[in-house]
């Protein structure tokens, strides 16, 4: 008994008081990644000058290169949709970088140094293939054939990321990590 009558109380508000759509819902995620991405771009260069290993610090170069044009994306997405441009604060990603910032402080110079920084990045992209991925779907739902197309385009590239710092730590770095320090 009581649990139909709570389904109906839930139906009864979504359907009068809040008329939230999925566009809507389209919109936030949009601003929650747009801010990400514009914090991405300022977290890579210091993740690339971190770095212990070249081949790492090649990578993230190539992909601040890369989020500079997924931002163009997104800008040319919101164009589409028909709204500015516009970031909206994001915590799990601000919670994220924050904590590659503390791999950078709290591993400087340390052997296990690289490998923490592709865990972290690594959570960035995963990050970001979940919030395109969605995005993708609601632009295909929403009739928005060519903003689901950009943003494919950006999923893409986060996912081939992810699979290249894959690659990295079981090339050298995660064996690299296990090493004790030598000095
Ligand atoms: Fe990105
Ligand atoms: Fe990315």
């Amino acid at each position: 008994m009581p649990t139909v009558s709570k389904s109906s109380s839930v139906k009864k508000a979504s359907s009068s008081a809040n008329a939230k759509t999925l566009g809507d819902l389209f919109h936030e995620q949009l601003k929650d990644v747009y801010y990400a991405e514009k914090k991405i771009l300022k977290a890579l260069p210091k993740m690339a000058k971190g770095a212990e290993s070249e081949e790492l610090s090649a990578a993230f170069e190539k992909h601040r290169q890369e989020t500079e044009g997924q931002v163009e994306r997104l800008d040319r997405v919101f164009e589409i949709f028909g709204k500015r441009a516009q970031g909206k604060t994001c915590p799990a990603i601000d919670g994220i970088l924050e904590e590659g910032e503390e791999v950078l402080e709290d591993f400087k110079g340390a052997p296990a140094l690289d490998a923490g920084l592709i865990a972290s990045a690594q959570a960035v992209e995963h990050y970001e293939i979940t919030r395109y991925g969605t995005l993708k779907r609601w632009a295909e739902m929403l009739g928005m054939d060519d903003a689901a197309e950009l943003l494919d385009q950006t999923l893409q590239e986060e996912i081939a990321t992810d699979e290249a710092l894959s690659e990295l730590g079981d090339g050298r770095i995660n064996e690299r990590a296990l090493e004790e320090a030598s000095a």
